[in-house]
């Protein structure tokens, strides 16, 4: 079969996973004993005495199981001679580097998480966290979960609107920063936007500062605390809280077509059970190997891939602060040789826009330590593909076009090492997965034929709820087609059973593998005085995946200038943060609208497209 790229014999000789089809078939006969399984492979302080409950659309995983990841991630290697090995490496924009072992980590995670202690935070308290892709980020998530309290993560791309939202929304009485970071060569100030998004919140009562510049700050006495100080003159020993393994380990917002951004659940059993053998047997991980995953930990494949999964499999995780392209083009390939990276993780927007650049900066670089790529976050193109398995990978190692989400908290359609693979294809569904491509009344659909992908068995790392919203979870998700999960994607399966993902059926875009949703960038636009209405959608671009354009139409009397669409991206830029600019804008004089007043977007884009409208027999007018 031509169209295959199959693996390499030393490949299959050293896999987990040799026998994909009698595995995949026995798991979904028998789900439970192939989740029990891999749940023994971790430590427990109490055994499970159900594998799974069901409350549909509701699952409790590992019912009267009691751990904690961190057990799992660090406490379980202190006895062993893992605790000498390197966990931690990182590699700032400056060039400084810090590395930390098994123990040593452990004992920062321990001081930290004394240090959380002595601030008041408790089990079942939430707590934001807004920083850079520093050490101390990875530590503090750790340092959390570790004392059962529950984090919340915010990528430190977004601006003081959406951070503000999102410590409200979860009600968080303490927020860790950084003083600042460089980003390029521009300074971020985290700390100042900490400021301006908890002003109007008396709640937050604590805030907790990396000095990363060394910039000057603003700094309340009492409420302010430096993290060097406090964390330094705490104990290395903390004892890890015993929880139930439905107890909850962060929140994570993420946009949806419609409202605010919604507050995903993830706990602690289901999570680290699906976490760890995905990337066990995914990225085939050994001990030995140096694993970067270049995503930020502010994400949920930083949450599944850099914090949890590499060390609960006990391998030693790198990660690199700045961006894959500064000060030059060749910035990450240069990690890649300094550091042996065996496993690299990352997504297409990078790869294209590193592809780019040609072939000759990768290649400058000694990239034979890698011996598997992986990729996620949007549809890779096979062209793209093709050149990260060539230039990269120099055709030795498989691609893991790994397809999963937020919500899923674990890789759920991906190929192993020792799949055959098809440039832009996820492959097939893990182990204990049934994945189905169907119409909207829930019919499987004909081969190669275009419909929505939904999962038709729960998963262990699968989300708990919506953060104070669990009408969402039971509509958005669980609604649409009564008894499955609705993913919000389209896809296809071809002949051989293989998955091509073709994007969302929804509002929500993904711009260079951000996630945005219509509603939350139309607000930041009607936020403007000048603005009556707004409408986005996301356009195909080359290396973004997806960029936002945006209809607009102005109040009355107000004139339609170049330098008014500026201060409107300023603005955008201003709620929601830099990773939402968008591209274009357009002023019009009305939108789209269904009789009860809805806003087409779907006939916008085909028009901006030059695709046929489709049904628009509701279209109004
Ligand atoms: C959406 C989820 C999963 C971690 C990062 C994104 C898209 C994700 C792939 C892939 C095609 C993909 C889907 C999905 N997506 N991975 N390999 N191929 N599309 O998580 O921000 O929750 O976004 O990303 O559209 O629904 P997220």
């Amino acid at each position: 079969m031509s169209d295959f790229v199959n693996p390499s014999e030393e490949i299959k000789n050293n896999a987990y996973v040799k026998d994909y089809e009698k595995l995949y078939k026995d798991s979904l006969e028998h789900p439970d004993a192939f989740w029990e399984n891999v749940a023994k492979e971790l430590f427990w302080y109490k055994p499970w005495t159900k594998v799974i409950e069901s409350k549909h659309p509701y699952y409790d995983w590992f019912v009267g199981g009691q751990t904690n990841i961190v057990a799992n991630a660090l406490d379980r290697w202190q006895k062993t001679e893992k605790k000498d090995q390197l966990a931690l490496v990182w590699e700032g924009q400056d060039g400084k580097v810090v590395r930390y072992t098994y123990q040593q980590l452990h004992e920062q995670v321990s001081r930290a998480a004394n240090a959380l202690k002595s601030l008041g935070v408790k089990k079942g308290d939430r707590v934001s966290i807004y920083m850079p892709r520093i050490p101390e980020q990875t530590i503090v998530m750790l340092a959390s979960a570790k004392i059962g309290a529950i984090h919340t993560v915010v990528y430190s791309g977004f601006s003081v609107q959406a951070l503000k939202s999102r410590i409200e929304d979860a009600e968080s009485k303490i927020v860790i920063t950084a003083d600042g970071y460089h980003f390029r060569d521009k300074l971020v100030e985290t700390k100042k936007t900490v400021d301006d998004a908890i002003k109007d919140n008396p709640a937050v009562k604590k805030v907790l500062v990396v000095k990363r510049t060394g910039n000057p700050i603003a700094f309340t006495e009492g409420k302010d605390i430096w993290w060097e100080e406090l964390v330094s003159k705490q104990d290395s020993i903390c004892p890890t809280e015993i929880l139930d393994a439905n107890d909850p380990l962060f929140i994570l917002y993420t946009s949806g077509s419609t409202g605010t951004p919604k507050g995903v659940i993830h706990a602690h059993g289901g999570y680290m059970v699906g976490v760890y053998i995905t990337a066990k047997y995914i990225f085939n991980l050994r001990s030995n190997d140096v694993f970067w995953c270049a995503a930020d930990p502010g994400w949920i494949t930083g949450h599944s891939y850099i914090v949890y999964s590499p060390f609960i499999n006990g391998v030693t995780n790198f990660i690199y602060e700045g961006p894959p392209d500064y000060p030059d083009a060749g910035k990450w390939w240069s990690m890649i040789e300094k550091y042996k990276i065996t496993k690299f993780y990352t997504a297409p927007t990078a790869i294209r826009a590193l592809m780019k650049y040609g072939d000759a900066i990768p290649q400058k670089y000694n990239l034979s330590s890698l011996k598997i790529l992986g990729s996620v976050g949007e549809p890779i193109n096979p062209e793209a593909w093709r050149w990260y398995y060539r230039v990269i990978g120099k055709e030795k190692c498989p691609i893991m076009d790994t397809w999963w989400q937020t919500e899923t908290g674990m890789h759920i359609i991906s190929p192993l090492p020792t799949s055959p693979l098809k440039p832009g294809s996820a492959g097939k569904p893990f182990f204990g997965i049934k994945a189905d491509v169907v119409d909207e009344k829930g019919t499987p659909v004909a081969v190669n034929t275009q419909g929505y992908l939904v999962l038709k068995k729960p998963w262990p790392a699968m989300f708990k709820d919506v953060y104070k919203n669990s009408k969402k979870y039971t509509d958005l998700y669980w609604g649409k087609i009564p008894g499955t999960y609705f993913t919000g994607d389209f896809a296809k399966r071809d002949s051989d059973g293989y998955f091509w993902i073709l994007g969302r059926n929804d509002d929500v875009m993904k711009v260079s593998g951000y996630r945005f949703g219509s509603a939350e960038l139309e607000s930041a636009f009607v936020a403007h005085p000048s603005v009556a209405e707004a409408a986005v959608i996301g356009k195909p671009h080359e290396i973004k995946g997806e960029s936002i354009k945006a209809f607009v139409i102005l109040k009355v009397g107000v004139q339609p200038t170049d330098e008014l669409k500026n201060e409107l991206k300023q603005q955008v830029r201003k709620l929601i943060g830099p990773i939402a600019t968008p591209d274009e804008i357009e002023f019009v004089p009305a939108l789209p609208k269904t009789r009860s007043g809805k806003i087409m977007r779907r006939v916008l884009k085909a028009k901006e497209l030059g695709q046929d409208l489709g049904d628009t027999s509701t279209l109004e007018g």
